[in-house]
């Protein structure tokens, strides 16, 4: 195993790196623990916390609402969780999210930690302390910073995760390189094979070089006023494409970071190897890397983003592979980029 830490003013978190799932009661306070699972994960790992309380909410972003979030507040009650109470939410970024931000507000805030299933969640949403859940059509809306205080990411649960999930975390994984470390992209594109397999040891370092590039980034900036908008590499307009196309997230951001890349050719910062050079990456991981979808619909799905500043949005540039900056473009240039995919 291996640890991270993260020391920020919401909290200190550790990222426990190959711990297991198994160990969990080592970490967590001695008192009341509650786990918050989801009915896949409780099914199948449901054993290692028989001796708990567990609330169990349903699969998919459509569970991320302020509604799952008021049902869980009414079993803390019904489980007579005061504020001594611990949350343990076991599972993927859906979890995470959601059970951040339940212990988050509950009585004002009570400790948490998390066990992160999915490839996904072990390399992203886990980590950093950025909780919440979407409301009114729009992606994470309602939330808060507030750190974890530990995550554990067991890599052998992602043995039982579905390919397509699996798939999504290298997303995530390849955002890290391409924004901040050409180690990172080498070795992927020397053992994405490897990866795909599901390899030990090349999962190992993924998970742990991705969570060193998060950490670092949350360390520097945790509330996000400059560098750590650069984690949102491919999201603008993955997020639309999310929403629109109904692919899962780390597909619809693979698309989003080859749109990122070619803008940032057409804006003189990338060659047209290093364009190549992303997608090829992608497809090697056998991310999709363009979409058939109305341009309308996605271009208007951007519009809406929160994160736009009048005219302009904040999108997330490349100026050269592992090295991302942060741009202001106009709704019009968009449609131009979008135009030619
Ligand atoms: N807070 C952040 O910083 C942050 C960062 C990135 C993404 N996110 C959020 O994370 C969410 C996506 O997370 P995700 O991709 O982990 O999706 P998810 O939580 O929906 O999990 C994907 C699927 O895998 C199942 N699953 C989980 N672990 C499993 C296992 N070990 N074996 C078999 N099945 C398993 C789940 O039940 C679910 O059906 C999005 O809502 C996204 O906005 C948050
Ligand atoms: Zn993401």
């Amino acid at each position: 195993m291996k640890i991270l830490e993260i020391q920020g003013k919401t909290g200190h978190s550790k990222i426990l790196v190959g711990e297991s799932l198994n160990h969990f009661e080592r970490y967590i306070p001695k008192g009341k623990c509650v786990i918050i699972t989801d009915q896949n994960v409780n099914s199948l790992y449901g054993d290692a916390f028989t001796d708990y309380d567990v609330i169990e909410i349903g699969t998919g972003e459509k569970v991320k609402t302020l509604k799952t979030v008021e049902d869980i507040f009414a079993k803390l009650v019904e489980f007579e969780v005061d504020r001594s109470g611990f949350v343990l939410g076991v599972g993927g970024g859906i979890v995470c999210d959601i059970s951040g931000f339940v212990a988050s507000t509950y009585m004002r805030g009570i400790r948490f930690g998390f066990v992160s299933t999915t490839l996904l969640a072990q390399v992203d949403a886990s980590v950093g302390g950025k909780n919440g859940v979407n409301f009114s059509g729009y992606k994470n809306m309602v939330g808060t910073f507030n750190q974890p205080e530990f995550v554990i990411c067991d890599m052998a649960l992602l043995k039982t995760l579905p390919e397509r999930e699996v798939l999504c975390g290298f997303g995530e994984i390849a955002k890290h390189a391409f924004i901040g470390d050409m180690a990172l992209c080498d070795f992927l594109e020397q053992n994405h094979k490897k990866a795909i397999a599901l390899d030990a040891d090349v999962i190992a370092r993924l998970v742990y070089d991705s969570v060193v590039i998060k950490s670092g980034v949350v360390n520097r900036d945790e509330k996000e006023k400059g560098e750590r908008k650069k984690l949102n590499f491919g999201h603008t307009f993955g997020h639309a494409i999310e929403k629109t196309a109904g692919l899962l997230h780390g597909e619809a951001i693979s698309i989003g970071m080859v749109v990122a890349a070619r803008l940032s050719q057409k804006k003189g910062l990338l060659s047209n190897e290093d364009v190549e050079r992303i997608i090829t990456l992608l497809q090697k991981l056998t991310l999709p890397v363009n979409i058939d979808a109305d341009r309308n619909i996605l271009i208007d799905a951007m519009r809406k983003d929160k994160k736009r500043k009048g005219d302009d949005i904040d999108f997330v540039l490349l100026n050269g592979i592992g090295n991302a900056i942060i741009k202001g473009i106009s709704i019009a240039e968009l449609e131009k980029v979008v135009g030619h995919l």
